[in-house]
C-alpha cells in the first residue's frame, strides 16, 4: 500500500496581483509535487536511491527558485521598493538552506521526504503571505 496524501498546493490566498510572479509561485507549488512523486512513501526515511532522486528534484526546485527570485527582485528594483534588501536576505537564506539539505542527503543523512517537502512548502507559503503580498500591494499602488 502506498500513502499518497493530497498535500496543500497553491491557493488563491497566495495571489500577489502581479501576473508573472503569481504564475511563478503557482509553478513552484506544482514542481513541489515532484518530491511526492519521486518516492513511494513520503513518511519513511529515504533509501540511497530515493535520496538521489530527491537531490535531483531539489536541484530543479533551487534553479526555479533562483529564476523566480531574480524576476521578483527585478520588479522591486523597478519601483525602488524599500523592502528589497529584506527580500534578498530571505531569498538567499532559502537557497542556502536548500543547498544545505542537498549536502545532508549527499552525506547520507537519513530523513523522510516529507521533512523536505514541508520545509519548502511552508517557507514559500509564509514568505508569500508575509513579504511578497505586501510588495504586490505596493507595486499595484504605484503601477496600477
Ligand atoms: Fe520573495
Ligand atoms: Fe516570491
Amino acid at each position: 500500500m502506498t500513502s499518497r496524501l493530497t498535500l496543500a498546493g497553491f491557493t488563491e490566498e497566495y495571489l500577489v496581483g502581479i501576473k508573472e510572479l503569481d504564475e511563478q509561485h503557482r509553478t513552484f507549488f506544482t514542481l513541489l509535487d515532484k518530491i511526492g512523486k519521486a518516492v513511494p512513501d513520503l513518511y519513511r526515511p529515504l533509501t540511497d536511491d530515493e535520496a538521489d532522486a530527491i537531490i535531483d528534484v531539489l536541484g530543479e526546485l533551487r534553479d526555479y527558485a533562483l529564476l523566480h527570485f531574480r524576476t521578483e527582485e527585478g520588479y522591486m528594483q523597478e519601483i525602488g521598493y524599500p523592502g528589497l534588501a529584506r527580500q534578498k536576505q530571505e531569498h538567499n537564506r532559502f537557497i542556502t538552506d536548500v543547498i544545505r539539505m542537498e549536502g545532508e542527503l549527499m552525506n547520507g543523512t537519513v530523513m523522510p521526504a516529507i521533512t523536505i517537502r514541508n520545509f519548502m512548502h511552508d517557507w514559500y507559503r509564509d514568505h508569500i503571505l508575509t513579504l511578497d503580498k505586501p510588495f504586490g500591494q505596493t507595486y499595484q499602488k504605484i503601477k496600477g
